[in-house]
């Protein structure tokens, strides 16, 4: 049997806000292509996690490891981070009045492009990918068009990083609560995408609360977030089974 390196390995990762710790003690390991879902009570610091990983300033690491590919990404900026293939998708995704969304998209593309050592995509092949993406995802081509999720509707918006994530292919993708604010077909469209994205060897790290999308994404791993560390590890019947009992009561079941 063969051991394959972890693509994401955490160890004992510890994470301020301002003053106050949010995440005590994680560890966690996902191997190439596979899929993690990762739940959670509210306020649990599930965002906290992915905002972290991607290197947003206000998440400050403050103890633990975090290594992508076996490259130390902590020593990351935002830039290299994406660069080196990972992909956040927001849970609630900022405007940015102002920017062309197909610009945008077209100059991230390019960007890891160019760290994959690949030729520049021109305006023309750039928006043939993006019409056949944005038509697989339901996302009218006009929102190609319009400043980045400028008067998007959540939907909109969430579909509009599942556009991003199609054009950019990374090599880990972390979905935040992508299924918040989607109708049916959004979450069949991201279902579809996730694994024909996994067909292609990307890894995911997916939040949901949402048991019908966890089950058609067939995780190899669940994960609880509790008390600021991983406190379950499982497969579907953990995520059945937060669902029936809710978080409270999973590790003390109540008895009478
Ligand atoms: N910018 C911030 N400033 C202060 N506290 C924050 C900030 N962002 C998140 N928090 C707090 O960190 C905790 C974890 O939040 P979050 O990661 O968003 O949880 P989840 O995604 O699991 O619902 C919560 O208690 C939240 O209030
Ligand atoms: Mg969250």
């Amino acid at each position: 049997m063969t051991t394959t390196q972890p693509l994401l390995q955490l160890e004992n990762l510890r994470v301020d806000i301002g003053e106050r710790n949010v995440l005590q003690s994680v560890s966690l390991a996902i191997a190439p292509g596979s899929l993690v879902v990762l739940m959670g009570a509210n306020g649990s610091g599930k965002s906290t996690l992915g905002l972290t990983l991607a290197g947003h300033p206000r998440y400050r690491v403050t103890g633990g490891a975090a290594r992508l590919g076996g490259q130390d990404l902590l020593a990351m900026n935002v830039e290299e981070r994406a660069r080196a293939g990972l992909f956040l998708s927001f849970q609630s995704p900022p405007e940015i009045p102002g920017v062309k969304n197909n610009l945008f998209i077209r100059s991230a593309v390019n960007a890891v492009r160019a760290a994959r050592g690949e030729a520049p995509l021109d305006a023309f092949d750039f928006l043939g990918d993006a019409r056949a993406a944005a038509a697989q995802l339901g996302l009218p081509e006009a929102m190609l068009n319009r400043p980045v999720n400028d008067g998007f509707s959540g939907g909109e918006r969430k579909r509009n990083e599942l556009l991003q994530l199609a054009l950019l292919r990374p090599r880990l993708a972390m979905l935040d609560e992508i299924d918040s604010g989607m109708d049916v077909d959004g979450v069949r469209a991201t279902v579809d995408l996730v694994q024909r994205l996994r067909g292609q060897g990307t890894a995911f790290l997916v939040v949901s609360h949402y048991l019908q999308l966890i089950e058609s994404l067939a995780p190899d791993t669940v994960l609880r977030l509790e008390d600021g560390r991983i406190a379950d590890r499982g497969d579907l019947s953990l995520a059945r089974e937060i669902a029936r009992t809710g978080f409270a009561r999973v590790s003390e079941p109540v008895e009478a």
